[in-house]
């Protein structure tokens, strides 16, 4: 390793402190499940002070989410109702849709059956989540005695969704937002430079070559079989489980990932992200290596593949299964930036932070913030593209748990 250059001497001083080994092999490559996560804590790089996109995705499905509440079965002799959130990050979305599900299935018990069920609310995510910012902004609802029912009892779950998590048949209702379009790992053929599929000067596949959409395409199926495997093992008959997940509409080629080219130019994963390892590497800051060994670990499944991976694996019945575009911000905003265009650059910068910081520093150590810094003077300049309206796709699904 060259430890007279800033990477160098970075990997050098972490490896020395046992954090890290980024000299042998961006080892955090290979342990993906402890090092993603969003950025926690509540200040402004944080996810849950940058989380405004996946919170659009959630309002645009919620008459989807209600009316599945609306149909689910209930589980008239249970003494409680247990609900999991798979993928829940920090702040608001995940909170607010707990508590939105769990006063609607009240109302109908309350509405339809003698007794109501008090609720668990598992709070699920990869081990290194920021579970303790979560239970903070938890609302402790004073006017609860000791005796008293609580809206419902919160508990932390650390894990992989592509594991199981609970139980067998534990499970009444599970929902995970926004989330599966994280994969389980980078596939190993991305990051060999003797493979085809090697990802060379790219950051993630939107637009990239076949072989390298290939291997995520490959990646993500076998992720989706095993996700829905251990729900199936999870989940009692009758129970629902309620995705929302960045997605392609039908019949989108894979290498187009997001869509209509605004979208593709804007989107932080894409151009502006690879211009700013670009920057890195030009100014002498990381060698080729380092910038091409860093792969954003997402895929955006198109409403084809999740319908096959539903088939594929059975034990579910797909009540609804929707793609829908959303718009990436409101037009006052958008107002705003153009304004102020310096204030874009910090607001994108801001939730690429909240989004890859974790991965980012374990891929640069110390020089992390050299990267965000290229992202943000990149953003700033492209005044162009923040006249435009720019659009991401979720894929929208709910099935019921039914006999295998
Ligand atoms: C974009 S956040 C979404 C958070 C929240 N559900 C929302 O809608 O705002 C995605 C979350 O999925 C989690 N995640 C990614 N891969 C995971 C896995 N294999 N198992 C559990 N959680 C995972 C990440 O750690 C992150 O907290």
């Amino acid at each position: 390793m060259d430890c007279t250059s800033p990477v160098g001497v970075a990997a050098s001083r972490e490896k020395s402190e046992g954090r890290y080994a980024r000299s042998e092999g961006h080892t955090w490559t290979k342990e993906l499940h402890r090092i993603l996560c969003m950025q926690g804590g509540e200040d402004d790089i944080s996810y849950a002070k940058n989380s405004e996109a996946p919170a659009a995705a959630i309002t645009s499905s919620k008459p989807l989410l209600m009316e599945s509440i609306g149909s689910m079965k209930l589980f008239v002799s249970e003494a409680s109702i247990r609900i999991a959130d798979l993928g829940c990050a920090t702040g608001y979305n995940t909170l607010s849709t707990m508590e939105l599900v769990v006063q609607n299935l009240r109302l109908r018990y309350e509405k339809e059956c003698d007794r109501v069920p008090e609720f668990d609310a598992f709070f699920c995510d990869l081990p290194s989540n920021d579970f303790n910012s979560l239970f903070r902004s938890l609302q402790v609802d004073s006017s609860c005695s000791s005796t008293s029912k609580k809206p419902y009892y919160p508990a932390g779950v650390p894990g992989s969704f592509y594991d199981r998590l609970f139980p067998k048949e534990k499970l009444h209702l599970v929902v995970s937002l926004n989330a599966l379009h994280w994969l389980s790992k980078i596939p190993a053929v991305v990051l060999d430079k003797r493979s085809k599929a090697w990802n060379k000067g790219r950051a993630w596949i939107d637009g990239g070559r076949k072989e390298v959409v290939e291997a995520y395409a490959k990646q993500s199926e076998e992720d989706l079989k095993m996700f829905l495997r251990c729900r199936r093992e999870e989940m009692m008959e009758g129970g629902m489980l309620f995705i929302v997940m960045a997605g392609r509409p039908q019949f989108q080629e894979p290498e187009n990932q997001l869509g209509d080219p605004d979208s593709r130019a804007k989107h932080p994963f894409t151009n502006s992200m690879d211009q700013a390892w670009e920057d890195l590497l030009n100014e002498g800051l990381i060698d080729e290596d380092t910038r091409d060994m860093f792969n954003i670990p997402a895929y955006m499944r198109s409403v084809e593949e999740v319908k096959a991976a539903f088939d594929r694996c059975g034990g579910f019945e797909i009540q609804q299964l929707e793609f829908q575009k959303i718009i990436e911000h409101s037009k006052e905003k958008q107002q705003e930036w153009t304004r102020d265009p310096d204030s874009y650059g910090r607001a994108k910068t801001n939730l690429v932070r909240a989004t890859l910081k974790p991965i980012v520093e374990a891929h640069l150590g110390d020089i992390a913030e050299e990267l965000f810094k290229r992202f943000q003077t990149r953003i700033s300049k492209d005044i162009d593209k923040l006249h435009k309206t720019c659009f991401y796709g979720v894929i929208v699904v709910c099935a019921v748990r039914v006999p295998d």
